[in-house]
């Protein structure tokens, strides 16, 4: 695809989509990973002397409807404080009418309260793309959406491009997916082999081992004869748990840590898989198992890691994400994190700055791990055959 990077922007009015869909809680940004991840292509388009307009989603509200609970008005206070400088959010920006000078900046309200966004319409689509001379797609995190803001421009405007985020991402997930050191070890975890159910069957094909953790585990401990107890357990998927285990390594724990409540308090015991009771669940792998996969992880040539492997939000089921978190920041391998519940392990047990690329992608992320294409991607690849 035509990278960013590569063209000339001076004085050329130029469209980015960022993925800018962070938690906002009382008018305040909570996490700005996101916002941090899109600076660097920002800033680069500035300095370029380019007339920068921002867009981007928060949330998903009403088609059409402009909600104030939506608005990107914390989004745009906060990259203010990041880049000093005041940067004016444009509401009513599709018909034109505000000015952006060169090397200046404007964000543009919630792409999703514009009808037909979400339904990648033409009409619309075309008329962002009649807002610039080159439209940058930066947003990862929604290049598995084909909506009118990463999609339908992308066909209509003069030039289109990817982002340096965008670029970054596609090449630290292609080199670990696509030519990975090995061996290569994925970790994914979660509540539901349900949801994740793709994502392991594309990752039995490529993996040496395959983790599972979390209410995954479960599933695949009943498969493998063991008692759950009253722990999350999709039993309509233990054939399918079956097969995977026939295809590919999965470790299973051999110790676990088990309550008889859910709950902050919960007293939390350890146990051998083979001593769960009736009224056990299962909130987390135990120590003998996690010093195990430890040692894997810190042998591996290349981790992925969807998903952490108990209830680590309470503090009594956390030991078992935080020996693999940690595991993985000694690894010497090529590790690469996605998902929102795997980002704020990373962020708990504080290993950002020792994993090799955290991806900002939620369901992105999972649906390249599942090999499938990215429309937001494909229409770049399009228009640069052309
Ligand atoms: C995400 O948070 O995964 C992306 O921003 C996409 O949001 P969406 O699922 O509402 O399209």
């Amino acid at each position: 695809v035509l990278k960013m990077t590569d063209l000339d922007l001076n004085g050329k009015r130029v469209l980015i989509r960022e993925d800018l869909n962070v938690p906002v809680k009382d008018g305040q940004v909570t996490s700005d990973a996101r916002i941090r991840a899109s600076l660097p292509t920002i800033e680069f388009a500035l300095k370029a002397g380019a007339q920068v307009m921002v867009m981007s989603h928060l949330g998903r509200p009403t088609e059409g409807e402009y909600e104030e609970k939506y608005s990107l008005a914390p989004v745009a206070e906060h990259i203010s404080k990041l880049l000093s400088r005041q940067v004016p959010l444009v509401k009513n920006w599709l018909e034109g009418g505000f000015e952006v000078a060169a090397g200046e900046l404007v964000l543009l309200e919630n792409v999703r309260f514009n009808t037909g966004e979400k339904k990648d319409n033409e009409a619309l689509s075309q008329k962002m793309a009649g807002l610039c001379d080159i439209y940058v797609m930066d947003a990862f995190g929604t290049a598995h959406r084909a909506q009118a803001s990463t999609h339908g421009v992308a066909r209509f405007a003069q030039v289109a491009c990817a982002g340096p985020l965008l670029a970054n991402e596609l090449d630290a997930l292609g080199k670990a997916l696509k030519q990975p050191t090995p061996p290569l070890v994925a970790i994914v975890g979660g509540s539901k082999v349900s949801t994740k159910l793709e994502v392991l069957n594309s990752l039995s094909d490529k993996v040496d081992q395959l983790i599972v953790g979390g209410g995954i585990a479960n599933t695949f401990l009943a498969a493998a004869g063991k008692p759950v107890g009253k722990s999350l357990c999709e039993h309509d998927l233990i054939p399918v748990a079956q097969e995977l285990m026939k295809k590919v390594n999965i470790p299973l724990p051999v110790d676990v840590v088990v309550a008889t409540e859910f709950s902050e308090t919960a007293t939390a015991t350890v146990k051998s898989v083979d001593d769960v009771a009736e009224d056990d669940m299962i909130l987390d792998i135990g120590p003998v198992s996690a010093q195990a996969l430890a040692s894997t992880l810190k042998d591996a040539g290349t981790i992925i890691w969807n998903g952490p492997v108990g209830v680590f939000e309470f503090d009594q089921f956390a030991g078992g994400t935080k020996t693999l978190s940690l595991a993985i920041a000694e690894s010497a391998g090529f590790s690469i994190a996605g998902g929102g519940d795997t980002l704020a392990a990373v962020d708990k047990y504080e290993i950002a700055d020792k994993v090799s690329y955290i991806s900002t992608g939620g369901g992105a992320f999972l649906e390249f791990v599942e090999g499938k294409v990215l429309p937001a991607v494909a229409i770049l690849e399009t228009r640069a055959a052309q």
